[in-house]
């Protein structure tokens, strides 16, 4: 449990603000975060690249939350984002986030996000495939607009981490090859292109990783790859982009290294693999996506129905779920949950939370020890500031959560709850026989 703050009444808080006070004024289910526990991580981050004096970039993968409050507190930090889609580079333009910090990622860009990334002056485009290469060629041709690229490749490094989160290995739809040489064209085409500034090279391993290894292996594999291409193409990578995926602890079983320890030992490597192979010292981006937000963030319900089969399982469930929280069903992601009223007292059930969808699926967390509970008690499920909001659905025509965040004893509606009327608001009733005629 890494951010379960009590006050004088031993009620939860957040950013110190008490969750049931929150509960009174927002209703559940109810995302909340500590504001100052996100900026605590960029600040985290930063002060590991300035201890090492190196170049760097911290480029927020925006992904895991996005919301025009979250760009405004990335921008207020000084960091980048990343966006991965037309309506992620919208939502900070909404939020007055600088473009030109801004780097747009994808495997299937859009001519139209493309057109929308060079019309807002997006800071750097990934390429991830040749098919993007060439249209991003003539589109900068056309509008003779100088455009700063990077390329993403498949170091064919895999992390040890769920399937699904895993993107570095060889065989992922991400990236250019680098076993076949792909990557070497890739380059190749970027330098003739009139209007693409290649300043870097991009990858990413994975998402929850827990060791450090891959991180050295890529570094490794990257600069060798670097030098190679200084002597054989004329081309200098300024930037080497190392993505994201610097694992949380989601719950006490949990045993990450701390995304600085990371991020440090990605630093000396670089440093100690320039150095061995002659490679001018490269600037060093990171995309932490899931270790600014996960631990800031917590998703409040109210216990409602409970169901208990003797001698096998006892449910309780919650007024949320899957829609707010996929990642169990998904990935059999584990959370951990505490009572709000007071998360010190001790436990005298093993029970196993339950949403409310209608699906057997559809639970939040198996079997965990909790205090007493009854139906209207607030269920505080940690950390799940990650990837909770931004893979939120309507599901079930269930209107998705409000978020909030709270910071020095405030709190602030940052995504209003959707309300009925907004789950109909696109439906259009069937047309009359008229009509159709
Ligand atoms: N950079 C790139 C290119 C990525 O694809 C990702 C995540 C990140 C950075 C950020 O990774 P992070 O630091 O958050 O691990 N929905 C899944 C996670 C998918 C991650 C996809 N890419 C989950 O809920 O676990």
């Amino acid at each position: 449990i890494t951010n379960a703050d009590l006050n004088a009444a031993h009620h939860l808080t957040v950013g110190g603000v008490d969750t049931l006070d929150l509960v009174q004024k927002y209703q559940t289910p109810l995302y909340v975060y500590d504001t100052g526990a996100i900026r605590q991580e960029i600040q985290a981050f930063k002060q590991v690249f300035e201890a090492n004096d190196v170049n760097y970039q911290i480029s927020y993968a925006s992904k895991a939350f996005a919301a025009v409050a979250m760009y405004q507190v990335a921008a207020q930090a000084g960091i980048h984002c990343d966006v991965v889609s037309g309506g992620e580079m919208y939502t900070a333009k909404q939020a007055g986030f600088p473009m030109a910090n801004l780097s747009f990622h994808g495997n299937n860009k859009s001519l139209t996000e493309l057109t929308e990334a060079l019309d807002y002056g997006v800071g750097c485009i990934i390429v991830d495939n040749f098919y993007e290469l060439a249209q991003l060629t003539q589109l900068t041709t056309q509008r003779e607009q100088l455009t700063k690229i990077m390329l993403r490749v498949a170091p064919g490094i895999s992390a040890h981490t769920h399937e699904y989160i895993s993107t570095g290995q060889e065989d992922s739809k991400f990236g250019f090859d680098l076993n076949s040489h792909q990557a070497d064209k890739a380059v190749k085409q970027a330098q003739a292109a009139p209007y693409l500034d290649l300043i870097g090279i991009h990858c990413h391993i994975g998402s929850q990783i827990f060791e450090l290894n891959g991180f050295k292996m890529i570094v490794d594999k990257l600069v060798t790859l670097f030098a190679r291409w200084q002597t054989e193409l004329g081309f200098y990578p300024q930037i080497i982009n190392v993505g994201g995926g610097f694992g949380v602890k989601y719950t006490s079983e949990d045993q990450p290294l701390l995304p600085t320890e990371f991020v440090d030992a990605i630093i000396k490597e670089t440093i100690a693999q320039t150095k061995a192979k002659h490679v001018p010292m490269l600037e060093i981006w990171i995309e932490p996506g899931r270790s600014l937000v996960a631990t800031a963030g917590m998703t409040l319900y109210t216990l409602g129905a409970s169901k208990e089969i003797p001698g096998i399982r006892k449910y309780l469930a919650v007024d949320g779920g899957m829609g707010d929280n996929i990642r169990p069903a998904l990935y059999e992601a584990k959370y951990e949950a505490v009572l709000a009223k007071d998360p010190t007292l001790p436990s005298e059930q093993v029970a196993s939370i339950a949403g409310k969808y209608c699906e057997s699926g559809d639970m939040l967390i198996w079997d965990q020890k909790l205090p007493a509970t009854k139906p209207g008690d607030v269920l505080a499920v940690l950390d799940t500031g990650a990837y909770g909001y931004s893979m939120a659905s309507n599901y079930n025509r269930n209107p998705r959560p409000a978020v909030v965040f709270c910071e020095n004893g405030h709190s602030q509606l940052v995504v209003q709850r959707e309300t009925y009327a907004d789950l109909t608001r696109l439906d259009i009733p069937l047309a009359t026989p008229e009509d159709v005629k």
